[in-house]
């Protein structure tokens, strides 16, 4: 790397040898589970992409994939519950076994909303598979049947997830160092 990778980590929360222990984990979990079916994973944009990626070829059964955007009104304090689709399926969902994966819940207002949009479409089932969750915000319930890892609150960028669109290229899960946000807060009202 050129540049200091480091410089904005306060430090690593889950190695790159952990993530990918847990995600072989994962999917031979999603295996047994499917075994004799076909899924659909939902992957949704942009966070879970690299999970994603891992994830399926962990698996071994037919999947398909597809993604979804959506948007969430006063994230980055408080969420309202509302919830904007900015890119719907390309494929129908319809009689499919429907694996929704994310990179992480935080209030749960997303997926809560996500499932019960899902479920409306009449899949043949819907499950949710985070690689991270923090149950210490959560404000809606939401059933994760495959949680990689439980983390406290603190804000996390790698492996995916950003802050300000950065750092989503990190092997690892890093915590990032509040001074990082709270002056972007400052700078661009965030
Ligand atoms: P909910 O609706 O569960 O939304 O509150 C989850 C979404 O919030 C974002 N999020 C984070 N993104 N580090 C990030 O990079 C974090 O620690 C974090 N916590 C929440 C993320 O977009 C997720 O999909
Ligand atoms: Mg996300």
């Amino acid at each position: 790397m050129s540049y200091n990778m480091m410089e904005d980590v306060e430090r690593i929360l889950i190695s790159e040898a952990e993530l990918a222990q847990r995600v072989k984990e994962l999917g031979a979990q999603i295996t047994a589970d499917y075994t004799g079916k076909e899924i659909l994973m939902i992957g949704i944009l942009r966070g879970a992409v690299l999970f994603m990626s891992d994830l399926m070829r962990a698996i071994s059964l037919p999947v398909s994939l597809d993604f979804m955007a959506v948007s969430s009104y006063g994230v980055s304090t408080t969420s309202s519950g509302v919830v904007r689709i900015m890119k719907d399926l390309d494929e129908n969902a319809e009689n499919k076994h429907v694996l929704i994966v994310e990179d992480i819940i935080d209030s749960g207002l997303t997926l809560n909303y996500l499932v019960d949009n899902l479920k409306s479409r009449r899949p043949a089932s819907v499950k949710i598979c985070t690689l991270l969750s923090k149950p210490d915000r959560r404000k809606a319930e939401v059933q994760i049947a495959y949680n990689g890892f439980t983390i406290p609150d603190y804000f996390v960028v790698g492996y995916g997830l950003d802050f300000a669109e950065k750092y989503r290229n990190f092997p690892f899960i890093g915590v990032l160092k509040p001074s990082v946000y709270q002056s972007a807060k400052q700078s661009a009202k965030i």
